[in-house]
C-alpha cells in the first residue's frame, strides 16, 4: 500500500483546521442563531461552550488523529476495546449529512456573489425574500450544489499537500483580511451603535428564561463552527507525521475562529441596522434575505456585497473539504480505494442526499437542526467519554509529545472533559432531542 500522506508544513496543517473552522458556522450559522436566540446573551453562553467545552474537546480528537494515524471510523475502532467501538460511524454519518447540506448553502452564497456583479440586490425585504425562494430551491439551487461539489471534488482530488494545504494557503489569508476590511467599513455606517448595543450587551432575563433553547443552540454552534463532534480534527490530526505542539496550534485554531465569527457580527449587524432591517428573523434563509435587502438599500450595495459574499463562499469551500476528507479518508484507509474514486463516488451519493434541501428550506432547516442539536453535540459527548475516562492513560502523555510535561495543566485538560465536557453534553443532546420534537 502506498505510504500514508501528511502535511508538508505545520503552517500548513494549522491553516487546513482553520480554514475548516472557519467557514458558513462563522459568517452564515452565527449571525443567523444570534438573531434567533436573542442576541448578547447567546454570545456569551456561546464563548463559555467554546472555552470550557470546545477546546478540550479538540485537544481530545487531536490526540486521537496523531496517535492513530488513521481515519476516525478506523481511529475509533484501534483504540476502543469495547462499547465504543463504532463511535467512528456516527462521525461518518454526520460528517455526510453536513456536507449535503453545507453545500447547498454554499451554492446559495455563490448565487449572491452573480447577483451583486449585475447589481441585482432588491432593496425591500419582501422582495429580498422572494429572490431568496427562487435562489435556494428548484434547478438553480440543485445547479450551484452541484458545482460547489465538483469544485471541493477537484481539490480533495489532489490530497493533502496538493490539493487541501494548497487550496487554504490562498484561502485563509484572504478570508481575513477581507472581514477586516468589511468591519471598518461596517463601522463607517450610520446605526453601527445602535448594532453593537443589540450584539453586545447581554439580556440576563432573557437567558433566564429561554436556557432551554439557549443551551443546546450555543452548544451545536460552538461544535459546529469548530468543526468538532465528527471526526475532521481527528482526520486532519491524523496526517500530522511529527509531534508538535498540539495545545498551541490548538489556541491558534480556536482563537482564529471566534475572532472570525466576532467578526462577522461586527460586520452584518450594522449592516441590518442601518438598512433598517430586523436582525431577529428566525431561520437559515434570513442571513440571506436580510443581507441582500440591506445592500439592496446602501450605496455600492451591490460591489460589496458581491466582495463579501464571495468571501463566504471560499471560507464554505475551505470548510467543505475538510468534511469531504473524513469521509475519503475512510474509504482509502479501510477499504484501500484510490483518492479520486473515493472522492468522485462518495460525492455523488452527497449530492444526491443533498437534494431534498433544495426543495423545501424547511427541510434544511431539519437537517441543520438535527446535525447541530442532536449529532455533532453527541459526537462530542462519546470523545469526551471515551477520551477523558477510557483512554486517558496514554492519553496526556499523547497530548505532551511535542509540549513537554503539562503538569497540572493535563490534568485539568483530562478533568474538564471528564466531568463538564460528559455531563454538560449529555444534557444539552436531551435537550436537544426533546426541542426538535416540539
Ligand atoms: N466549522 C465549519 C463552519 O464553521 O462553517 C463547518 C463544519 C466543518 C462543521 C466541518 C463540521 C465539520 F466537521
Ligand atoms: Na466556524
Amino acid at each position: 500500500m502506498a505510504q500514508r500522506e501528511s502535511w508538508a508544513t505545520r503552517t500548513g496543517f494549522i491553516l487546513a483546521a482553520v480554514g475548516s473552522a472557519v467557514g458558513l458556522g462563522n459568517i452564515w450559522r452565527f449571525p443567523f442563531q444570534v438573531g434567533q436566540e436573542g442576541g448578547a446573551g447567546f454570545v456569551l453562553i456561546y464563548l463559555l461552550f467554546i472555552a470550557l467545552i470546545g477546546f478540550p474537546v479538540m485537544l481530545a480528537e487531536f490526540v486521537i488523529g496523531r496517535r492513530t494515524e488513521l481515519n476516525p471510523v478506523g481511529a475509533v475502532k484501534q483504540l476502543a476495546a469495547g462499547r465504543f467501538r463504532y463511535a467512528g460511524w456516527l462521525f461518518f454519518t454526520t460528517g455526510f449529512l453536513i456536507l449535503s447540506y453545507y453545500s447547498v448553502v454554499a451554492g446559495w452564497t455563490f448565487r449572491y456573489v452573480l447577483l451583486g456583479l449585475q447589481n441585482d440586490y432588491v432593496a425591500d425585504v419582501a422582495g429580498a425574500e422572494q429572490q431568496f425562494l427562487s435562489v435556494a430551491s428548484g434547478l438553480d439551487a440543485v445547479l450551484f450544489h452541484a458545482l460547489f461539489m465538483l469544485a471541493i471534488i477537484v481539490i480533495v482530488g489532489f490530497g493533502i499537500r496538493r490539493g487541501i494545504e494548497l487550496a487554504v494557503k490562498v484561502m485563509v489569508p484572504a478570508i481575513i483580511v477581507i472581514m477586516i476590511g468589511m468591519a471598518i467599513y461596517a463601522f463607517t455606517l450610520e446605526g453601527s451603535g445602535e448594532a453593537y448595543a443589540y450584539y453586545l450587551s447581554p439580556d440576563f432575563g432573557y437567558i433566564g428564561s429561554e436556557w432551554q433553547n439557549i443551551l443546546p443552540a450555543a452548544a451545536g454552534q460552538a461544535f459546529f463552527t469548530l468543526s468538532l463532534g465528527m471526526g475532521v480534527m481527528i482526520t486532519y490530526a491524523s496526517y500530522l507525521g511529527e509531534d508538535r505542539n498540539l495545545a498551541e496550534d490548538g489556541l491558534i485554531i480556536v482563537g482564529f475562529d471566534t475572532f472570525i465569527a466576532l467578526l462577522a457580527g461586527l460586520v452584518v449587524f450594522p449592516i441590518f441596522f442601518s438598512a433598517g432591517v430586523n436582525p431577529g428573523s428566525p431561520g437559515a434563509g434570513a442571513v440571506f434575505v436580510t443581507l441582500a435587502a440591506a445592500f439592496g438599500e446602501i450605496s455600492f450595495g451591490g460591489l460589496i456585497g458581491a466582495i463579501f459574499f464571495f468571501t463566504v463562499a471560499i471560507a464554505a469551500l475551505s470548510s467543505a473539504i475538510s468534511i469531504l476528507e473524513v469521509v475519503v479518508s475512510y474509504l482509502i484507509d479501510e477499504h484501500g480505494m484510490d483518492r479520486l474514486s473515493a472522492t468522485t463516488i462518495i460525492s455523488v451519493v452527497i449530492f444526491l442526499v443533498g437534494l431534498p434541501t433544495t426543495y423545501d428550506i424547511v427541510v434544511l432547516d431539519l437537517y441543520d437542526k438535527l446535525v447541530n442539536d442532536i449529532l455533532l453535540v453527541s459526537g462530542g459527548f462519546l470523545i469526551a467519554l471515551f477520551v477523558g475516562w477510557e483512554i486517558s492513560d496514554f492519553a496526556i502523555d499523547e497530548l505532551e509529545q511535542g509540549i513537554g510535561d503539562l503538569g497540572s495543566w493535563g490534568i485539568a485538560w483530562l478533568w474538564l472533559l471528564r466531568i463538564p465536557a460528559v455531563i454538560g453534553l449529555l444534557v444539552v443532546v436531551l435537550l436537544g432531542i426533546s426541542g426538535y420534537y416540539d
